[in-house]
């Protein structure tokens, strides 16, 4: 988005990523999760947050609860909306990260254009696009707030999968297999590849 601010000056920090990242032991990183509604994002991402809380590692999860109902809660989910929507996690993905934390982030968010762009603005590695793969048949038969079926009644328009897009990620880091695999497994499928790629230490 557009600089609006004019007069602004960056402040240097007298504390260093580095020396966070020392002090806490592990790295800081984003783990973005991708998928369609009802895919499973928001459990897996919250079970992974609980296994590294557990190993004393400084962990956060972002997600409709906290995102939607506050910083967010001026945006809905058309298009524009959906991009602005993912644009300021990001920021604040990047934040967090600075900070020194593994932040998880649960959103749908179906443009790949839009991941990209945040996948930009951190640092290299710094940034795991997780893609929780699970088809539309699935989603639809779990329906846990019951939002396809109103979809498919017409009574929300513009419902990802149904009739909107979700834009499958094509350079994942990481794709876990959701129709298949039950969310305790998946998650421990996170914590390895955050542990054979160096992040835990
Ligand atoms: S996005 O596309 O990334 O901006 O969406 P996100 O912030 O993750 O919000 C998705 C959740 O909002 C509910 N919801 C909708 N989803 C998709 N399309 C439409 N039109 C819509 N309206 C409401 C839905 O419960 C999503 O829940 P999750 O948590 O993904 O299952």
């Amino acid at each position: 988005a557009e600089q609006k601010a004019t007069n602004v000056t960056w402040h240097d920090h007298r504390v260093s990523k580095e020396e966070r990242c020392q002090q806490n032991g592990h790295k800081g990183a984003v783990l973005w999760f991708t998928g369609l509604s009802g895919s499973g994002k928001s459990t897996i991402a919250n079970t992974v947050d609980h296994k590294l809380f557990e190993q004393g590692k400084h962990t956060f999860v972002l997600d409709g609860d906290n995102i939607r109902m506050g910083l967010n809660k001026n945006l809905g989910f058309s298009p524009e909306d959906r991009t602005e929507n993912i644009r300021r996690i990001g920021e604040v993905s990047k934040l967090y990260t600075d900070a020194g934390i593994l932040v998880m982030t649960a959103f749908i968010s179906p443009y790949r254009e839009d991941r990209d762009q945040v996948r930009e603005i951190l640092g290299d590695g710094e940034f795991i696009e997780v893609f929780v793969k699970a088809s539309l048949e699935t989603c639809e038969e779990r329906d846990p707030k019951g939002l396809y079926k109103k979809a498919r009644a017409g009574e929300i328009k513009g419902f990802t999968g149904i009739d909107a897009p979700y834009e499958e990620p094509e350079k994942a880091e990481l794709i876990l297999d959701s129709d298949g695999k039950g969310i305790d497994d998946l998650a421990d499928e996170v914590v390895a590849y955050l542990e054979s790629n160096g992040y835990l230490s």
